[in-house]
């Protein structure tokens, strides 16, 4: 375990601004209390009619992290960090049976019956609307859960590097899921403690790529 236990979480500002993409981590271990944190942080994310449609693999055993670094060119951070988390999303993931979330969305209050009789239609029609699309729509939810860990993480004292550099296919053989054709995997994301700070590459002036009501009107900072 880390002996270095962050007392205070960073404020969401603070963590925003502080976090980098880590390219080297300690082995030091998480403390399972911290990891179920994150976790809890990670699925607390917004989905489309809350589908939680992200499959979630915390691949941890040495072998998976060698075989999963092998899948990502053998990027390092996987076999050093002590976690990493594999954010994946089941296109199919609204054809599931969905009874359990609506049973919570009624036990908390949220939903009432006449919302969950109007998503047992709406769901479907809006999934067959998106066609190919509804893959492209559980990358989407998956890649807000990851923000979340990745923001919570630096907020608890931990570090993250968000990563694309892998080969799909391999790695849904890692995960066990070769044989899943909706399953797609929407970025790794592994988690430790920083074994030497990095820089701020910087960012591009808010003008070249935000802007007012159309694009090509640089938002300025003033407006
Ligand atoms: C979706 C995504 C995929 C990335 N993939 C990789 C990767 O495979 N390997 C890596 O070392 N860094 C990866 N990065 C890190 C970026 O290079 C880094 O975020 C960027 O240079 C900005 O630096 P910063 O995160 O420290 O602000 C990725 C970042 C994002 C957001």
């Amino acid at each position: 375990m880390n002996p270095i236990t962050q007392t205070k979480p960073l404020d969401v500002p603070s963590a925003i601004a502080q976090r980098r993409a880590i390219k080297t981590f300690k082995s030091d271990a998480i403390a399972p209390e911290l990891l179920k944190q994150l976790v809890e942080l990670t699925v607390a994310a917004p989905s489309s009619y809350n589908l939680q449609d992200w499959r979630i693999i915390l691949v941890q055993d040495e072998a998976q992290k060698a075989a999963l670094s092998a899948a990502a060119w053998n990027q390092q951070q996987i076999v050093q960090a002590p976690v990493t988390f594999v954010f994946a999303a089941d296109a199919a993931g609204a054809k599931k049976d969905l009874t359990p979330i609506y049973n919570q969305g009624l036990q908390t209050g949220a939903w009432t019956e006449s919302t969950v009789n109007y998503f047992k239609t709406a769901i479907p029609q809006y999934q067959a609307g998106l066609g190919e699309k509804t893959r492209e729509y559980a990358i989407k939810d998956a890649m807000i859960a990851a923000t979340h860990l990745v923001l919570a993480a630096q907020s608890l004292g931990l570090s993250t590097c968000f990563m694309n550099g892998w080969i799909e296919d391999k790695v849904k053989e890692v995960i066990g899921a070769a044989n899943d054709p909706d399953l797609a995997i929407a970025v790794l994301v592994p988690v430790g403690y920083a074994a030497e700070p990095r820089l701020n590459p910087g960012r591009l002036p808010l003008a070249s790529n935000v802007f007012v009501d159309r694009i090509g009107n640089p938002y300025e900072g003033n407006a």
